[in-house]
């Protein structure tokens, strides 16, 4: 394995854009005002949201997109934001004519194409295939889209297409609706939504609510306000269920006659409904029953005012009836990809007087986590089955890596490329050949005492590997208990 090249400490960092978490709050302003910056100087005069002009920024560098999946939007729109800059491009668009359709490795493919170009877009299949190429490129890399995991830059366009018309992103009401459980827009999108305070009502497609991972981090990491529908129709004159900010573990619901209609109401008129395709290509079926935003529904009093946005392309969810509404954004969000970008290549590249993203500033917290590393040999994986990991051409290169993380009296393992958690393993100690199900073990500030410990996913696993159930472990029967129920 290389040496990691991203880690807050070390002097020569390469900044890359993996995760929408991977930029702090004044991070993803300082991208809103070069973009600002870019339009103001270079948009259509006509169109004020469309760049019509270029500027040599960067006349000497050249972007790569390597793309595995496909795209229209997001690939051109980082080539003509590049072009605009008076940069170059190289693209591979196609992986049936690359060196991926001979099996060649993305970890290889990366160091190959880094030598070509100072910076890398790349699209993939898989969960963390991203983080993945992060951690071989030597120059930055930008996630274009990777599974369903997260799509850092499309966040970016939404967010800034949010604050243009609502002047903040600060405090919003957002509607999203749709396959939230495949959309990797969605997910960036909502890490970043609760990061500015917003209240989140989630209108997924049947089985298609936010994965567990998601939904945790953003009730007990980002502290998020998710409003969710009552179960029944007409159980209550109130359809909301309230999460609030200060109390995330604590659900309370709106049915008594101590309630504030006039406040629930005010509650109620929402900023943004953000909506999103069936992901059929992530899913073994190919229909399912599916929400359509259509005039009929934003005629509903609460969405008067909503902006309507889409990541596009729609494919039947959104009605083209709608297009000549002036809430309406979705092209113009498509637009904004062009300033947008321009702006992150730049400051990637540091070639903005003054500002930068060069240097690594802290990220959002994720880098702070403690990493365990699985041996090769033995150990649990990385649960999600379209994780990276588990990709046969990239097995001399990833490790089964995972952050650990402390919530709720517990720890769980989060898969360093995927972002998935892993909540219900088997702890074991290398030095005296217990295994345990108190996860708590791995909360120990002493470093030696967490290297004794490995992971394992079942009880079983744990004994085939010549672990003996811990004697008198605290909380051994109750923790026993609760995996066995799981
Ligand atoms: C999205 C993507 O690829 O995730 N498209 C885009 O980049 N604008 C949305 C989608 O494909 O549904």
């Amino acid at each position: 394995m290389p040496e990691r090249n991203m880690t807050p400490q070390s002097k020569t960092v390469t900044r890359h854009l993996v995760s929408i978490n991977d930029l702090t709050n004044n991070e993803i302003e300082c991208v809103f005002e070069v973009a600002q910056s870019f339009l103001n100087e270079l948009g259509d005069r006509r169109l004020k949201y469309r760049i019509g002009r270029g500027k040599r920024v960067a006349p000497d560098s050249i972007l790569a997109t390597l793309f595995f999946e496909p795209s229209t939007r997001t690939r051109l729109s980082f080539e003509s934001a590049m072009l605009r800059l008076g940069g170059s491009i190289i693209t591979s668009a196609d992986p049936a004519t690359s060196s991926a359709a001979k099996g060649e490795s993305l970890a290889d493919s990366v160091r190959v194409v880094g030598n070509y170009a100072d910076l890398l877009v790349i699209r993939h299949p898989r969960d963390g295939a991203a983080r993945l190429a992060a951690e071989y490129a030597k120059v930055p890399v930008i996630n274009g889209g990777d599974g369903s995991h997260e799509h850092p830059t499309q966040t970016l366009c939404d967010l800034f297409t949010l604050r243009q018309k609502h002047k903040s992103i600060r405090n919003l009401k957002v509607a999203i609706s749709g396959d939230l459980k495949g959309s990797r827009t969605i997910h960036s999108f909502v890490y970043a939504l609760a990061r500015f305070g917003a209240t989140i009502e989630p209108l997924p497609a049947p089985g298609m609510e936010l994965p567990p991972h998601v939904d945790r981090r953003l009730r007990e990491e980002f502290r998020s306000k998710i409003v969710t529908r009552a179960a029944e129709e007409g159980e209550a004159p109130i359809d909301a269920l309230y999460v609030t900010a200060d109390e995330p573990h604590q659900q309370s619901l709106f049915s008594g006659p101590e309630i504030d209609y006039e406040r629930v109401m005010i509650e109620k008129k929402i900023d943004a409904v953000y909506v999103t395709r069936f992901q059929k290509e992530r899913w073994s079926e190919k229909e399912v029953p599916y929400p359509k935003i259509d005039a009929a529904f934003l005629r509903d009093a609460k969405y008067s005012e909503a902006s309507v946005m889409h990541p596009l392309p729609r494919v039947g969810e959104l009605d083209a009836a709608i297009d000549s509404d002036n809430r309406a954004l979705y092209f113009q969000q498509a637009a904004y990809g062009v300033p947008v970008r321009m702006a992150l290549i730049s400051l990637l590249l540091g070639l903005q007087p003054g500002k930068s993203l060069r240097s690594y500033e802290t990220g959002f917290h994720k880098d702070r986590l403690p990493l365990y590393n699985q041996p090769k040999s033995s150990g649990i994986r990385c649960g999600n089955p379209n994780c990276i990991v588990h990709e046969p051409s990239e097995s001399q290169y990833v490790r089964n890596r995972f952050h650990l993380v402390r919530v709720a009296g517990q720890c769980l393992l989060r898969c360093a490329y995927c972002e998935a958690d892993r909540d219900k393993f088997v702890t074991a100690n290398r030095r005296h050949m217990w295994y345990s199900f108190d996860t708590t073990l791995w909360s120990t500030d002493d470093e030696h005492a967490q290297k004794e410990l490995l992971a394992f996913a079942t009880e079983d696993d744990a004994r085939k590997a010549g672990f003996h159930l811990r004697k008198n472990a605290p909380h051994g029967a109750a923790a026993r208990k609760a995996h066995a129920a799981s």
